[in-house]
């Protein structure tokens, strides 16, 4: 891919709300296909199931008006109880249901099966997906998003193979009884009165989407304040903030009501709608009915057969409606996550990318002519070139937002440059798969956040499936075991939502400790011991150089004594290598570096008086 194709676009903010067309029922079928596929006995015996069901329930008015007329007098004749006739719609009545529920039962694991699968897939969608777009995500938004468009995955599984196909094969066979058995303009009235209902339900339907999709968005953006003003619980109460945070959240819980009354005032118009055309064409049906029986053409079990089936006619259209409706939110509900299904990784491998033949031992890592900017309109860096050759140790220092840690993000191929190359033994990162990348570096970041769980799986992160020893190892070289031991819970302590719980020092020698375990043969300090007192870094500052010894490392410090032992320091400002060298060298220059230097030696003089 050239580098032009691969600028990105100004941040819009709103990685997750971008304006995304409402998925339409074929792309959701083309979704829904595989996760049918799965299970196709499954499938087969439920739609078997359903369709013994209906023929059930179609016969159930037949037996009625057998059962009305064999008790209606007729001159003479003696009534006695027709039992056989009452078995047989008890019967039909009991089969109906048990199918029913024996269809659920065959079924529901297709639809858990597919919801499992589609979690999945959104999960590890969101893990291919760039920094870029995890930057400027809204966790709480995309929470709820994808949570709807799971259910929704479902629903529509369960409703369309057992809803739409279903129920038009039941109307058909009412309306060919009635007309069959009775005459055709009761089959006529039938027919009218589904074009009616189906039309006006679609019709309504439609334009009831907008206030559910409204009040989606509006349920999603409370969702997003919620969490953003939970995740900054610290703040909120340094600035005192609560009433704040709180008005913010009932504006958008305000909102959201208002959307979701306006979603149900307009359901309650759908439901009145539908509820006067069947009763309109149920009186209309019966008034031909009570006709035809005065003139005696029809008996009174013809009678009720026919309103029977009229009910049995609006039951399953009723369905329909409510289906149909259901299915237009289900897909306004899996917009979002389509959408974000859609959307393609900035950085992806290219095809054909072959892993680095030679790992194990320390690589050469050459930045050429990079040229980056997270945005086209502010590049960060112009042009940066420096080589770190096998097991050596290159400092990168710089004014803050000079673009030091963009380096290391680049190093780690979370972007890709629009210009120039990072070649590691000669091979350009993006002839590489990520995963074989990634698996040559560690980084110990310059924020680090923790996952909440407990110290030791936190330390385990940087080598899933090591053992505690390796743990413990990893932990003495981060000078962790002394805090540890201190713990009541030792390595089994929880820290916390990001690892709040442990300090800021203790959080970076964990960073230390797991990027250790990783062993890598590639290593990215940035500011690595920044927050440590200077004895702990001191000592870190040891077991670092021991553990760097091999290593390709890429250190960024803004202390500089912390690198003087650097096998060269690249200085970096304006997104340019401005002075590199060594210690010495770059000191004699008495440039830039020895500027910064001597700025430090009087502030910890300063310090030290
Ligand atoms: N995701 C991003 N989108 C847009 N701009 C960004 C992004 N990340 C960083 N920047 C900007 O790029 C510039 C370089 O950032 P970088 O993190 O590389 O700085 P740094 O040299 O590591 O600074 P520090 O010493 O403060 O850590 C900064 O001005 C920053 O505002
Ligand atoms: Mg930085």
């Amino acid at each position: 891919m050239s580098p032009s194709a691969r600028r990105r676009t100004p941040d819009t903010g709103d990685a997750a709300g971008e304006a995304v067309i409402e998925p339409s029922l074929g792309k959701a079928l083309v979704a829904l296909k595989p996760y049918l596929a799965e299970f196709p006995g499954r499938l087969t015996l439920a739609l078997a199931l359903l369709f013994v069901a209906k023929i059930a329930g179609v016969w159930l008015p037949q037996v009625l008006k057998n059962l009305v007329d064999a008790l209606t007098p007729k001159d003479g004749a003696v009534l006695i109880v027709p039992a056989a006739l009452l078995l047989a719609y008890g019967g039909f009545r009991f089969l109906n249901v048990l199918l029913g529920e024996l269809r659920d039962l065959v079924f529901g694991k297709v639809a858990e099966r597919a919801q499992r699968r589609a979690a999945l897939k959104v999960f590890e969608h969101l893990h291919r997906l760039d920094l870029d777009f995890h930057l400027s995500r809204r966790t709480g938004a995309l929470s709820r998003d994808i949570e709807r468009g799971v259910d929704g995955i479902s629903f529509l599984l369960r409703f369309l193979t057992f809803n739409i196909v279903p129920t038009l094969f039941e109307i058909a066979l009412v309306a060919g009884i009635l007309w069959q058995q009775y005459d055709v303009r009761f089959a006529a009235i039938a027919a009218i009165s589904v074009v009616l209902y189906v039309g006006f339900s679609i019709v309504v339907t439609e334009w009831r989407t907008r206030f559910v999709r409204e009040a989606n968005t509006m349920d999603s953006k409370a969702n997003t304040r919620a969490i953003d003003a939970l995740l900054n619980y610290e703040t909120v109460k340094y600035f005192g903030n609560e009433r704040w945070e709180a008005k913010r959240y009932d504006d958008s819980m305000a909102a959201w009501e208002k959307a979701t009354s306006r979603n149900r005032q307009s359901l309650s118009a759908l439901n009145t709608g539908q509820a006067l055309i069947v009763a309109g064409s149920i009186t209309a049906m019966m008034w031909l009915a009570a006709r035809e029986v005065t003139v005696g053409a029809m008996t009174v079990g013809g009678f009720v057969a026919v309103n029977a089936y009229m009910i049995q006619l609006f039951v399953p259209l009723n369905f329909l409606g409510f289906v149909y409706r259901e299915i237009r939110r289900a897909l306004t509900d899996m917009q979002k996550m389509f959408g974000l299904m859609d959307r393609v990784p900035q950085v992806v491998d290219a095809s054909g990318a072959q892993p680095p033949l030679r790992t194990g031992s320390s690589p050469q890592v050459r930045f050429d002519d990079l040229q980056f900017g997270y945005s086209t309109s502010r590049p960060i860096l112009r042009g940066v070139s420096f080589t770190i050759a096998p097991g050596e140790k290159v400092a990168v220092v710089g004014a803050s937002g000079a673009g030091k840690s963009t380096l290391a993000r680049l190093l780690f191929r979370f972007y890709d440059p629009q210009g120039g190359a990072i070649r590691i033994d000669g091979v350009d990162l993006r002839a590489m798969p990520q995963d074989a990348l990634r698996a040559l570096i560690g980084v110990v970041p310059q924020d680090t956040v923790l996952f909440n769980d407990t110290i030791e799986y936190n330390i385990a992160y940087g080598r899933p499936g090591a053992s505690r020893a390796e743990v413990e190892r990893a932990a003495r070289l981060a000078h962790l075991e002394s805090f540890i031991a201190r713990l009541p819970q030792g390595y089994d302590t929880p820290v916390g939502e990001r690892g709040l719980k442990v300090s800021g020092g203790e959080k970076q020698r964990i960073a230390i400790a797991r990027a250790l375990l990783k062993d890598p043969p590639i290593l990215i300090l940035d500011e690595a011991t920044s927050s440590l007192d200077s004895s702990a870094e001191a000592a870190i500052l040891d077991a670092l150089q021991a553990a760097t010894e091999r290593r390709t490392t890429l250190v960024i410090a803004h202390r500089l004594s912390t690198i003087t032992d650097a096998d060269r320091i690249v200085v970096l400002d304006q997104g340019r290598v401005i002075e590199q060298g060594r210690h010495p060298q770059l000191l004699a220059l008495g440039g830039v570096y020895a500027g910064l230097w001597n700025l430090q030696l009087r502030e910890q003089g300063d310090a030290a008086r």
